[in-house]
């Protein structure tokens, strides 16, 4: 036995039963409790994921009071784009720093759930529509953080696909797309890279809490996958803490003002709760304590200027040349470049909510225009359009249009308002403001050469494509990002980053489309694993920018592709090479992608999945060899009836290109397998459904499930989980709902319209128990349960209750 565990051993032997119910959950908003007597200390958590949110006092002001200054990278959609898990390893280590300056144990990230849906609102802050790299990089980036002896919390597990009524909707999804789409980003980034902590998800999954799910937190994460760490609630999550407790959570967050953990000492004692369940979380979350007493013991210190030069080095990496017809990039330098758009002075660099970073410094595409300009080039610039309305200032537009015509070349800076995505509630479209699109349209008209820089956390429709030569997607760039801009538009760094997802041509196209957010109680997963370019590419549909698409300034040729052996036996590792050159003009670095399809399969799959992919970077006229070694999972799908990983026997053929939809190489090889499908998991076969995705009826999904579909829960008698808006009908609800605004306003004073807006859905979908919560001392349990009477018509009864306290 190491020492740890023989302190831990020892602590156990020591903690009262109290005690060990009050480890189980936080001390404050940030903190997890800590044990004076016993030396245990109460160590602190920070969001995340792409920078620290470390406030100081106990509470939370959801980004608006300002916390530590710290360095601002970018987000997740944005280190996606760059494929390079070297760089998410980077920014890991950068990120524990500056954890371990200012002495947090936990940041709470990175996040994997699967953009089902472009129209998420925090999108922004996931990888991808892909399991394969989402887990890759998120795998990458842990390992970055952890090597240094910080941990990190994965999240949010799972099914976590969108922002309406996250607390509180159902999510109904069929065995097979939850473990192949949903679970398996989160699979690979525990079993590559065991994140200290796991975070489980607000929403329920297949009609139970994912905090309280015996088969997802203790079968799946920690007995199939083997997570050593703990499981912490998403803050607030928690619905029945000691069901939670039993189902695999170890830790509730934030603190509950002792309240459930006078309900885990009562269930031990009552029987209900057996106290080996308590020991052995209590034994996770004193692990976590020690290792991070450990690794915080000594002081460090960090460069911030090493690690802004790092924030710019991965936006630059990162954004994706979308479009670059005529070579009219890089721009070049000479005469006069108007940039246009409030974005290049104001840049949109990271998204709203939970996760906003005070940054360090940052970074304009103005300012590092600027900095540069001398008699090569100026730079003029204009407004051109207001984030904060979306109204049309035809004095705006005139005034942009007047420099467009002195100009020699134009950059147009548009992109989504925070207003437009964040955290806490979903978009309804997938438009730019009209104010930009009108500006886009006039300066077009002006000059057709102008070049288009997006600053966006997930895909927008882009109705002047066909009017534009260039379009660089620079996403949410992090305080780094005007300078990264800068350096690609003027050809000092090569672009090299692709898209993690598909850009549609418009919102109808997308296969959830239909199927999403659902209603305010249940959401049906219906396009099963059709999400994103499984879909659009089996569809042959039409697409803007297909996944995995970026340009180069360079060109790279794909030749000799070889596979180690033309027939394996299921289980067997197979070695694929292939040669890339360079063969442009300039250096660069090419994102090399490997798809695997199935040629013939008795269950349903899509055209394609990613596999493999390596980015590597040549000199002008190199040329590398890049490999990539496939094993079972390459091959395999989810098999319901086994439960298990199976391979049909047959061909597969190996892509690889340079995108989904660019395809320079492949081959074929046989894997043997004696499995057969049985005819159950042959019924839920979804084989054409693509054909009519949007209108998938009950039988259809029925079939896919296995089983009903559950109803939807009814809304009366109300109870702990209905939400504010379902009580707002009632005169006793009308007065909650303003009340709570009302200390809403109090405590968090002026906001953003983007937090406003997040504040007003949360209000709105959060459900009653979580007034319990966050009342403390002014709103008990005893009072939540007069107050449901009182909804429920039962009046007297209810505020008898109610005034009881
Ligand atoms: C978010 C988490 C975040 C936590 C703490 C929650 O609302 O969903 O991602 O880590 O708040 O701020």
């Amino acid at each position: 036995m190491n020492d740890q565990k023989k302190r831990i051993d020892i602590l156990l032997g020591q903690l009262t039963l109290e005690e060990k119910a009050s480890l189980c959950s936080g001390r404050d908003f940030w903190h997890l409790e800590g044990i004076d007597r016993l030396d245990i200390s109460s160590i602190m958590v920070t969001d995340g994921p792409h920078g620290l949110r470390k406030q100081s006092g106990s509470g939370d002001h959801v980004g608006l009071g300002e916390s530590v200054p710290a360095t601002c990278f970018p987000t997740a959609v944005t280190l996606a784009s760059s494929w390079d898990r070297e760089l998410l390893k980077d920014v890991g280590e950068a990120l524990a720093a500056e954890c371990l300056e200012e002495k947090v144990s936990v940041l709470l990230g990175p996040g994997v759930n699967i953009k089902r849906n472009p129209l998420c609102g925090r999108n922004f802050e996931y990888f991808s529509e892909d399991p394969y790299i989402s887990g890759e990089l998120a795998a990458a980036m842990i390992n970055g953080v952890q090597n240094k002896g910080i941990g990190t919390s994965l999240k949010h597990f799972a099914a976590n696909n969108q922002e309406f009524y996250r607390m509180t909707i159902d999510t109904i999804v069929d065995e097979r797309t939850l473990r192949e789409i949903y679970l398996s980003g989160f699979e690979k980034a525990v079993k590559k890279a065991q994140p200290w902590t796991v975070m489980n998800a607000y929403n329920q999954l297949n009609g139970e809490f994912c905090g309280e799910s015996p088969r997802l937190l203790s079968r799946i994460l920690k007995e199939e996958w083997g997570h050593e760490g703990l499981v912490v609630t998403d803050w607030g999550a928690t619905n029945d803490r000691v069901e939670g407790l039993k189902a695999g959570e170890e830790l509730e967050m934030p603190g509950n003002g002792g309240f459930n953990d006078r309900k885990i000492v009562e269930a031990v004692k009552k029987g209900e709760l057996d106290e080996a369940v308590l020991n052995s979380r209590v034994c996770r979350i004193l692990e976590l304590i020690l290792k991070s007493e450990a690794a915080l013991a000594s002081d460090h210190k960090y460069s911030r200027k090493e690690h802004h030069e790092l924030a710019v080095k991965v936006a630059a990496q990162s954004m994706v040349l979308l479009k670059n017809d005529n070579q009219r990039l890089p721009l070049k330098k000479k005469g006069k470049i108007a940039l246009i758009g409030d974005f290049a002075e104001n840049p949109r660099y990271q998204g709203a909510g939970s996760s906003i970073i005070n940054p360090t410094r940052i970074d304009s595409a103005l300012e590092a225009f600027k900095s540069s300009a001398g008699e090569d080039y100026t730079v003029i610039y204009a407004r051109g359009f207001s984030t904060k309305k979306d109204i049309i200032d035809e004095t705006l537009i005139e005034e942009a249009l007047a420099l467009v015509k002195e100009a020699d070349q134009t950059v147009i800076f548009a992109g989504l308002p925070p207003s437009f995505e964040s955290e806490g509630f979903d978009r309804s479209h997938m438009s730019l403001p009209n104010n930009q699109l009108k500006l886009i349209e006039t300066l077009l008209e002006a000059d057709p050469k102008a070049v288009i820089v997006l600053s966006n956390g997930s895909p927008v429709e882009l109705p002047f494509l066909d009017k534009c030569d260039a379009i660089l997607e620079s996403y949410l760039g992090g305080q780094g990002g005007g300078t990264a801009i800068k350096q690609i538009l003027l050809g000092e760094i090569n672009p090299s980053g692709k898209i993690a997802e598909t850009f549609p041509l418009k919102l109808d196209d997308i296969p959830s489309k239909n199927y999403f957010p659902g209603t305010p109680r249940q959401v049906l997963y219906k396009e099963g694993l059709y999400v994103g370019y499984r879909y659009f590419d089996r569809a042959e549909m039409e697409v803007l920018f297909p996944f995995g698409h970026g340009l180069s300034y360079t060109e790279f040729t794909y030749s000799a592709i070889t596979l180690s052996s033309r027939e394996i036996n299921g289980g067997d590792k197979v070695t694929i090479r292939c040669k890339v050159k360079n063969t442009g003009t300039m250096a660069g670095k090419e994102v090399v992608q490997l798809y695997v399809r199935d040629e013939e399969s008795t269950v349903y799959r899509p055209d394609k999945e990613l596999k493999g992919f390596e980015k590597i970077e040549l000199a002008p006229g190199e040329e590398k060899e890049v490999s990539f070694e496939l094993d079972k999972r390459s091959f395999a799908f989810y098999d319901v009836d086994s439960r298990d990983w199976q391979i049909e026997d047959g061909r597969f053929e190996i892509l690889v290109g340079a995108s989904s939809q660019d395809i320079r190489l492949w081959d074929t090889l046989t894997v043997k397998s004696d499995f057969s499908v049985l005819a159950g998991e042959a019924d839920r076969t979804y084989k054409s459904i693509y054909k009519r995705i949007h209108y998938i009826g009950k039988g259809d999904f029925e079939k896919l499930l296995g089983r009903s579909i559950p109803p939807e829960k009814a809304v009366k008698p109300y109870h702990k989980n209905s939400t504010m808006a379902d009580i707002s009908g009632t005169f006793i609800g009308k007065q909650l709902k303003k009340h709570v605004a009302k200390s809403f306003a109090e405590a968090f004073g002026e906001m953003e319209e983007s937090t406003a807006l997040m504040m007003d859905s949360m209000l709105a979908e959060m459900p009653l128990r979580s007034l319990v919560m966050m009342g403390g001392d002014k709103f008990t349990e005893n009072m939540m349960k007069g107050l449901l009477h009182m909804v429920n018509g039962r009046f007297v009864r209810g505020l008898f209750l109610f005034l009881k306290k």
